[in-house]
């Protein structure tokens, strides 16, 4: 029989109706399933064919929390930070940390959106997919603060303006160093995201998300400059839901680990401890690419934005505070069977574990 013939017969068996005769009248649509045809099959990692399934009822309710942040980067009281309150070279240090900052927090929306896309492709459980998007918005508000802060400070800036003063024209180099090595993040990034089980682009993105909610808490605190301590505490709000996203995921995903995936969250631990570095603690060398000025000129700016009131915290105190982040991670992932890595440079003891530079997935 043919394969017609056989549906034709199928169909009859169903109960359904031949087609009409002629073309009088409209159909049933009874008829018209009689000659219904599959399309050709999905092609892997495409986002169709779309459904919204939820299977991790807590990302729900983290994305219901989300929907409104309590904040918006326009409504904080920009006015109160005037550039005639500094000196040049203070302006010139606080537009450079936030530039700094950006190659972080403003690499956020870009970063996130892409994964959201992923996530789209690989056919994510709809909360996975919403949480990415609620990510990626809350990435453009912290991105919005580096942007103002910078306009107001150094119109311009970080690189459209011409400094008076050396401090400033280094805070420019750095800056062109920085991005450098953030084009590097971004090339690695995006050449990793669709090679990781979200098992572990999700204990890459806690890494960075520990980070950044340290970082805030830290700064919020000690920052004199009223609009950015009330920055500071908005954006560390937003990355501690951003934290709790992770670790829904993470209970979800890492009980079911094999041994090659539990080593390649080892290399990517300390990986994120390379890369976050650039903004929690210094730069190390080994993924970062700096010419040797770099470090003398950025302990300058530093020095020089501390006493402007922005509250960077001493080398001393943000590698305490990296440490007890890292303590903290090291809590989550040692139940799951997986081994944390030597993070010698804080003090923190584990495996030694070689990472490609060009293979890195962390995120703030
Ligand atoms: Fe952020
Ligand atoms: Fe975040």
């Amino acid at each position: 029989m043919s394969t017609e013939a056989s549906k034709g017969a199928e169909a009859l068996a169903a109960g359904l109706k031949p087609p009409p005769l002629g073309a009088e009248g409209r159909p049933e649509p009874e008829q018209i399933l009689f000659g219904t045809t599959e399309p050709p099959p999905f092609p892997e990692h495409n986002i169709f064919p779309l459904q919204w399934t939820v299977e991790t009822a807590k990302l729900v309710d983290i994305y219901e929390a989300a929907r409104d942040p309590g904040w918006a980067p326009h409504l904080l009281e920009w006015e109160s930070l005037k550039k005639e309150s500094f000196s040049p070279d203070q302006r010139y240090a606080i537009a450079y940390w936030f530039a700094l900052l950006s190659v972080f927090d403003s690499s956020g929306p870009a970063v996130f959106a892409r994964a959201m896309i992923h996530s789209y492709e690989t056919h994510e459980e709809d909360p996975v997919r919403k949480c990415f998007f609620s990510v990626t918005r809350d990435e453009v508000n912290h991105e919005e603060i580096c942007q103002r802060v910078i306009a107001r400070l150094t119109p311009g800036g970080p690189l459209g303006y011409t400094p008076e003063t050396a401090l400033g024209r280094l805070a420019q180099n750095n800056v062109r160093w920085y991005y450098h090595n953030g084009a590097r993040y971004w090339t690695g990034f995006k050449g990793s995201i669709g090679k990781y089980p979200l098992a572990i682009l999700f204990t890459s993105f806690l890494m960075g998300e520990l980070a950044a909610a340290t970082l805030f808490h830290g700064m919020h605190l000690n920052t004199s400059i009223p609009v950015l301590a009330e920055a500071f505490r908005c954006i560390g709000k937003d990355e501690a839901r951003h934290m709790g996203i992770c670790m829904a995921m993470i209970r979800k995903l890492l009980p079911a680990l094999d041994d090659e995936q539990r080593l390649m969250i080892t290399r990517q631990l300390r990986a994120g401890y390379v890369f976050l570095s650039g903004i929690l603690y210094e730069p190390p060398d080994q993924f970062w690419d700096l010419p040797e000025t770099f470090t003398p000129a950025h302990r300058l700016l530093e020095d020089c934005a501390r006493d402007a009131g922005l509250g960077v915290l001493s080398l001393e105190q943000r590698a305490e505070n990296w440490r007890a982040a890292v303590l903290r991670m090291k809590g989550v992932i040692e139940p799951y069977g997986i081994a944390f890595p030597a993070i010698p440079e804080i003090g923190i003891d584990g495996e030694t574990v070689a990472f490609d530079p060009d293979d890195i997935v962390p995120v703030f």
